[in-house]
């Protein structure tokens, strides 16, 4: 099966230019100009758009079971939403519990992933220590293509990993050529918040940006990167949400570090003002950790994204409905964490990225997509529009405009945070490994043709921040008398 997609200009992260791009099976096999259709192609008229590679999002929860309950959207709605809006790849994540084996965990999301629509991997977290854990952080990085591993440094009680376990942990990726991924807050320091936070009377969701403020992820950012520096594993901090944590990524790229970081759409565009909404489903619905911040903290992500600072854009999407954020109606602490933005991440990045000129067209690719492959060595099977690609591709309309809506959005959540936002540049067409996914509104995802993608190790950072940690090397001191 092949299509040809016509008339467009092709955007990359290096070059814009004007080309048809020609599919064949699974991968792209020619990018030009003026191109004849093999016979039999499926056209796609891409008169006036930009084509793109299609989007990565290197941070989503699908079904995640989470606080008591489970991440609404699941690998089947999540990832069909996410290619109406541009986005053809997630890198979702295994979480075992306190005592579950990592492999025995990795099997699980397996399973519950074979219904997905679109290309899925996965980073796995390190939640507990044991031999057991060493031994299958080898599996998974060796036999099963997992080149990153998660810690949460919050959710005391739960799935936060201590110092000693981050130390463990990072040792054993460095030793298998992985990178190590971190969410960044002080568990302690959010428990010990919260609880004052209760003491005073505060039950509502202006608790929870209370008891979660920025010095909390400054803290825990600076803490896993200095860890990391020690042990010469690269480091790449999720959610990014504040001025004092990109403070802190800024402070240790500056001294050479290999440390990326990753903003979340949500957070460039909302701000804390959303806890104290007088309805407090809407204000439940905006619980998230970390939580949205003053107006200021949205500059210093749009600083970091404009200078390279930051490398990638993601959502960390982990919806749930309004009756389950009830959960928490007499007690913040309760309200399962988490929002929806898979679907809208690329829209909102083209209106308030480009069309406000924070960033170049070239930089949204890149933000959106190809440093996310970059970092997590899938690149250029994905993240890349030229030929040998797997055909991810993207037929962007810059004139076309869009108001998002929970009426209209494709995810199953029933709150949108983006509610009546306006956007201009729309994701019109969509291709999945040389499948046309979405079309004019038609959505044609199917169940279960959702790839999972192996991810290599021993990557051009992880070689990068090994090299960098060898000249640290303690060269012994030979005295007379030693013994030999
Ligand atoms: O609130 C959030 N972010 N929920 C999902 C789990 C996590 O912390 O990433
Ligand atoms: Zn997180």
């Amino acid at each position: 099966m092949s299509v040809i997609i016509k008339g467009g200009t092709v955007v990359t992260a290096e070059q814009t230019f004007r080309a048809d791009v020609i599919t064949e099976g699974e991968k792209i096999v020619a990018v030009g100009p003026d191109l004849q259709a093999p016979s039999g192609a499926e056209v796609v008229d891409a008169g006036g758009c930009y084509v793109m590679p299609g989007g990565i999002d290197p941070q989503t929860h699908m079904q995640l079971p989470f606080m008591g309950t489970n991440a609404i959207d699941d690998f089947a709605s999540g990832p069909a939403a996410a290619m109406s809006g541009g986005t053809t790849s997630i890198i979702d994540f295994v979480i075992p519990g306190k005592g579950e084996r990592l492999y025995d965990a990795y099997k699980k999301w397996m399973g519950w992933a074979e219904k997905a629509t679109a290309d899925y991997s996965f980073h796995v977290a390190v939640t507990w220590w044991d031999d057991s854990v060493r031994e299958d952080m080898g599996i998974l990085a060796n036999e099963h293509g997992v080149n990153s591993f998660k810690h949460f440094l919050a959710y005391k009680g739960a799935i936060m990993a201590d110092d000693e376990i981050l130390v463990q942990s990072f040792e054993r990726a460095r030793e298998l050529g992985t990178m190590v991924t971190i969410h960044a807050e002080n568990g302690e320091l959010v428990a010990h918040l919260q609880k004052k936070m209760l003491e005073e009377g505060i039950t509502g969701p202006e608790g929870h940006p209370a008891s979660r403020p920025p010095e909390v992820e400054g803290e825990a950012t600076n803490r896993a990167i200095r860890i990391a520096e020690m042990i010469g594993v690269p480091v790449y901090i999720v959610h990014t949400s504040s001025k004092d944590a990109m403070d802190a990524v800024v402070a240790a790229r500056m001294r050479g570090q290999v440390v990326f970081s990753e903003v979340l759409s949500q957070h460039l565009v909302v701000d804390d003002s959303v806890y104290r909404n007088p309805d407090w489903r809407t204000a439940a619905h905006y619980v998230m950790s970390p939580p949205f911040r003053p107006k200021k903290h949205q500059d210093a992500l749009w600083y970091a994204l404009q200078s390279g600072m930051a490398q990638t854009t993601a959502t960390d999407h982990c919806s749930f409905l309004t009756k389950q954020k009830q959960m928490g109606r007499h007690d913040f602490t309760k309200i399962p964490n988490g929002t929806g933005g898979l679907e809208d991440r690329m829209t909102i990045l083209w209106q308030h990225g480009v069309n406000t000129g924070r960033i170049t067209m070239n930089q949204f690719v890149a933000l959106t997509s190809s440093n996310a492959a970059k970092i997590f060595n899938i690149y250029p099977k994905k993240g890349c529009l030229a030929p040998g690609a797997d055909a991810d591709v993207i037929v962007w309309d810059p004139e076309k405009t869009r108001t998002i809506s929970a009426k209209t959005h494709k995810q199953k959540v029933d709150f949108n945070i983006f509610e009546g936002m306006e956007v201009q540049g729309v994701n019109v067409a969509t291709l999945s490994r040389g499948k046309v996914t979405w079309k004019d509104g038609d959505m044609r995802a199917e169940r279960g043709a959702g790839k999972y993608i192996n991810r290599p190790t021993n990557g051009v950072y992880v070689q990068q921040a090994r090299k960098l940690h060898e000249q640290r090397k303690v060269i012994p001191v030979k005295r007379e008398g030693d013994k030999e």
